[in-house]
């Protein structure tokens, strides 16, 4: 007999063929980029061609530090290449509470608790603390890591438009009187680089009796006077129920985190399944985790110099009648409008010596896609101020939006 051929059923893979190429057809489709080589300076080299990289969330410039590097290969002779087990059950060496316990101390909260991405924190998280009759506010442009934990949670999903505080009161006024409210909220948005009303946040939620959740991903170790993002940065760090980030941006590791009072911790390593049912981080991205948090400590100067040229970047963008939406931080999207259109203005780009990557629905809504340009301190002033001139030049002769 013939062995099977591995294909499946006659149309499976042509289904998938056909989905491909309707993606195609409507410009929506993905393509691997590789890089072919890391360089200093927030550089890389992609198909032989030396890029300044302005699309990679390494915000402090520490993916590449040096000692990030000598930490992980430190933590991985002394402890190994990986945890052997989940935490509950051998895997939870005391690398884990020392980084957790760094963590909690570094956030201002009483304890933590590490999760293998920042992806698997927010599924982890959410799907614990709320379920079949409970609500979640969610802002429209929260990550999406936060909409398929309120999916797998089977809680109701109350949407609110973005950063609109007047509808969620609404929403928050005509929630039923049972069950949990949980309001979710990214703190700095990572496509449009705007900020959280969090302060509003945190008078709606004691108004109506619901509890906070913070995902803090793009402002872990860039906001606040000690890195530890924007609750830290109003001083509203013990009014937030929930603190979640991840170790995968601006500490330039891997690995999310939840932090908060210790039964919500205790909670979470009973309830939170990503937790419970997956091997532990291992101990080499631990040390590297352990070496960031202390850079991002003692080296404050690296995030002051990451907003100030963000502040400049956006300034003259903005100057130039781009449409950088409501960008504060160090993201700063200019919107292009059609896919076609944001994928012409980042080929361009590329041409000209830097990779930023078009964003398109559904990471984006329909009709905004957009290039987004992230900044990191590793980037030389020189190199951008460089790149504000040739973005402003390409995007007037390709006829961008102006505002
Ligand atoms: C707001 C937000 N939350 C969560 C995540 C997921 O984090 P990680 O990349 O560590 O899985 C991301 C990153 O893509 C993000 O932008």
């Amino acid at each position: 007999m013939e062995a099977p051929s591995g294909a499946g059923p006659p149309t499976f893979l042509a289904e998938l063929a056909q989905e491909l190429a309707d993606l195609e057809a409507r410009d929506l489709r993905r393509r691997l980029l590789e890089v072919e080589e890391v360089l200093p300076g927030g550089r890389v080299r992609v198909g032989g061609q030396v890029l300044l990289n302005l699309s990679a969330n390494d915000y402090l410039g520490l993916a590449q530090d040096p000692r990030l590097a000598a930490a992980a290969a430190e933590a991985a002779r002394r402890w190994g290449a990986g945890a052997g087990a989940s935490r509950l059950v051998a895997g939870h060496l005391r690398l884990h509470r020392e980084v957790e316990e760094k963590l909690a101390a570094f956030k201002g909260t009483e304890a933590a608790v590490i999760f293998s991405t920042g992806y698997m924190a927010n599924l982890g998280a959410i799907t614990a603390l709320v379920g079949p009759g409970d609500t979640v506010f969610c802002d429209r442009l929260n990550h999406a890591s936060i909409y398929d934990g309120i999916r797998l949670s089977g809680a109701r999903l109350a949407r609110f438009p973005h950063r609109d505080l007047n509808a969620l009161e609404k929403l928050l006024h005509g929630a039923p009187p049972r069950g949990r409210r949980l309001i979710i909220t990214d703190s700095v948005f990572s496509v449009d680089g705007d900020l959280a009303p969090l302060k509003e946040l945190v008078s709606l939620k004691e108004r109506y009796g619901a509890v906070l959740m913070v995902d803090e991903a793009h402002a872990t170790g860039v906001l606040g006077p000690g890195g530890a993002g924007l609750a830290e940065a109003l001083g509203l760090t013990a009014r937030v129920e929930v603190h979640m980030g991840t170790f995968s941006k601006a500490l330039g590791a891997l690995g999310g985190y939840v932090a908060g009072d210790r039964r919500l911790i205790d909670f979470l390593h009973n309830r939170a399944r990503s937790f419970i049912y997956s091997t532990a981080l291992p101990p080499p991205v631990l040390g590297a985790i352990d070496c960031a948090l202390e850079i991002v400590r003692r080296e404050p100067e690296r995030r002051r110099r990451l907003l100030a040229e963000a502040a400049v970047f956006r300034q003259q963008l903005a100057a130039a009648g781009l449409n950088t939406l409501g960008s504060e931080t160090q993201i700063v999207p200019v919107v292009a409008g059609s896919n076609r259109a944001a994928l012409d203005f980042a080929q361009a780009l590329r041409e000209a010596g830097y990779l930023a990557v078009a964003l398109r629905p559904p990471t984006v809504p329909p009709g905004q896609a957009r290039v987004r340009f992230s900044l990191s301190a590793a980037h030389p002033p020189e190199a951008l101020a460089q790149a504000r001139q040739t973005i402003v030049r390409l995007a007037r002769e390709l006829g961008l939006p102006r505002t």
